[in-house]
């Protein structure tokens, strides 16, 4: 094609935004990024719309200007408004230098648009929340792996991440092909991962002494109201409870002459409470593991005998970390299959004590370092109060239109056209937008360094 772009011509009326009146001819679509030049300035664009043949049967480009290329290298700070400008592809000396003047040093993947660079996230920008979606298969497990390994790697930021399906049980191996310096890097990591009952691995364990009040009424399925009586019993048990494991009180609840504390002894006998491996015991909980702040700490919650125990897991790790807040420690919580936690449908006390601790981090957890990574296939199924929360968003593949029109309006920053395009995504692609990205990006995520699952159930080929 003949190079259109040494007559093309920019304006901008707000210093933020550009229009571009007619590009017809040239390449330029959603995603693209410009070099966009005055006699004094030069301004790098992003493309935002193409609308196709306007009135006057032109393509016209709409577009915002993320910042200027200075000699010092990036102010993304606006600059003024322009009548005349010129544009010209960015080159792959210009995206470098962006990403290393904005701090974007983590490697992920690879641009989809030209120039064909590499992705990099600002780690930085993790210091707020984050929501990853896409379809079942999309590739979200996979991709958040790439994240968490460049993180895990490059910064010092404690990561703890909740495990539905054992994806990330290996964390802490390579696999056999990794090399290169973040693969060095993630040798020398210290990565624990919690597992319910596999030999060889740490326990995943809570103590019921160690439970807030509330998360002890919410675990015996007690409502303050409902069940006013037995709930007040533990009020005045609550001594006692934060002392004695409940096996130890077990005998004389049954054994009382008070009505209402023995059926709080029917209650626990009945729920099989005494049976749950979750309890700690001689082993130490999670919180006690989180708190020495290895590099990552993988909460595997996919295998309890029975449902409510990996609740329980989660409650109390939240809770702490909620608990500790002021003591304003970092803390990158990362949760897989969001919706199992987060659902606006969730009803039993104890998923509605964890979903509403996760709502207050999304809404307060900010300012004292606790950040959100939320993961899901249906954003519908998470919370509105916690998505609307997230300032950084990872997209991937999604066909469904109902799912797609949604995110347009929570996430304002991500170019509607480039979110359009999600149901065309591969495996493994995806659009990340939001402060962790130097300017929304649409990209094919790099290779995992470490295995992904401990599960994995091959076909057996001959
Ligand atoms: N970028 C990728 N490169 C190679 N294989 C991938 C990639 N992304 C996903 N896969 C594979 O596709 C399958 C589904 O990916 P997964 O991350 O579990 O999807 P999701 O979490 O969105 O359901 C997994 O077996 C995974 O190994
Ligand atoms: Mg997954």
């Amino acid at each position: 094609m003949a190079d259109r772009s040494s007559s093309l011509r920019a304006r901008s009326d707000d210093g933020r935004s550009f229009a571009i009146p007619d590009a017809s001819g040239t390449p330029f679509i959603a995603g693209t990024l410009l070099i966009v030049a005055t006699a004094g300035e030069r301004h790098l664009g992003l493309v935002e719309d193409r609308e196709v043949d306007d009135d006057d049967g032109r393509d016209a480009l709409h577009g915002r200007l993320l910042g200027r290329i200075v000699d010092t290298g990036f102010d993304p700070h606006g600059g003024w408004p322009f009548a005349d400008a010129t544009v010209e592809p960015a080159d792959a000396e210009t995206i470098d230098l962006v990403h290393a003047a904005m701090g974007a040093t983590l490697e992920i993947g690879v641009n989809l648009s030209p120039p064909i660079r590499p992705a990099r996230l600002l780690a930085h920008r993790f210091n707020r929340h984050t929501f990853w979606v896409g379809q079942s298969g999309s590739g979200k497990t996979y991709a958040l792996g790439v994240v968490l390994e460049q993180l895990i790697a490059h910064t010092s930021l404690p990561v703890v991440v909740f495990d539905p399906n054992s994806d990330f049980v290996r964390l802490g191996e390579l696999n056999p092909d990794a090399d290169g310096p973040t693969a060095d890097l993630l040798r020398q990591r210290d990565i624990r991962v919690l597992r319910p009952s596999t030999p060889g691995s740490e326990p995943l364990r809570a103590r019921f002494p160690s439970l807030s009040l509330e998360a002890k009424a919410a675990v015996l399925r007690l409502d303050p109201v409902a069940d006013r009586e037995e709930f007040n019993a533990i009020v005045h048990l609550s001594d006692t409870l934060s002392a004695d494991e409940p096996g130890q009180v077990l005998p004389a609840l049954l054994g009382s002459s008070d009505p209402v504390r023995r059926a709080l002894g029917l209650r626990i006998e009945n729920m099989g409470l005494l049976n749950w491996e979750v309890w700690a015991g001689h082993d130490r909980e999670a919180t006690l593991v989180i708190d020495e702040r290895a590099d990552a700490t993988v909460l595997d919650l996919g295998g309890f005998s029975t449902p409510d125990q990996h609740l329980v897991v989660a409650l109390s790790v939240l809770d702490d970390l909620w608990e500790r807040r002021e003591e304003r420690r970092p803390t990158l919580i990362v949760i897989d299959e969001a919706h199992n936690l987060c659902s606006p449908a969730l009803s039993s006390p104890l998923a509605v004590a964890v979903r509403d601790r996760i709502e207050q981090i999304a809404a307060e957890g900010r300012k004292y370092g606790l950040w959100l990574l939320l993961s899901t296939q249906r954003p519908s199924k998470v919370h509105p109060g916690i998505v609307s929360q997230c300032d950084n968003l990872a997209l991937m593949k999604m066909s469904s239109p109902v799912d797609l029109a949604g995110l347009a309006e929570y996430f304002g920053y991500a170019p509607a056209a480039l979110i359009a395009r999600s149901p065309w995504f591969r495996q493994g692609e995806a659009l990340f937008a939001g402060g962790f990205a130097p300017a929304p990006m649409l990209l094919a995520m790099n290779r995992r360094l470490t295995p992904e699952g401990g599960s994995d159930v091959r076909v057996p080929l001959r």
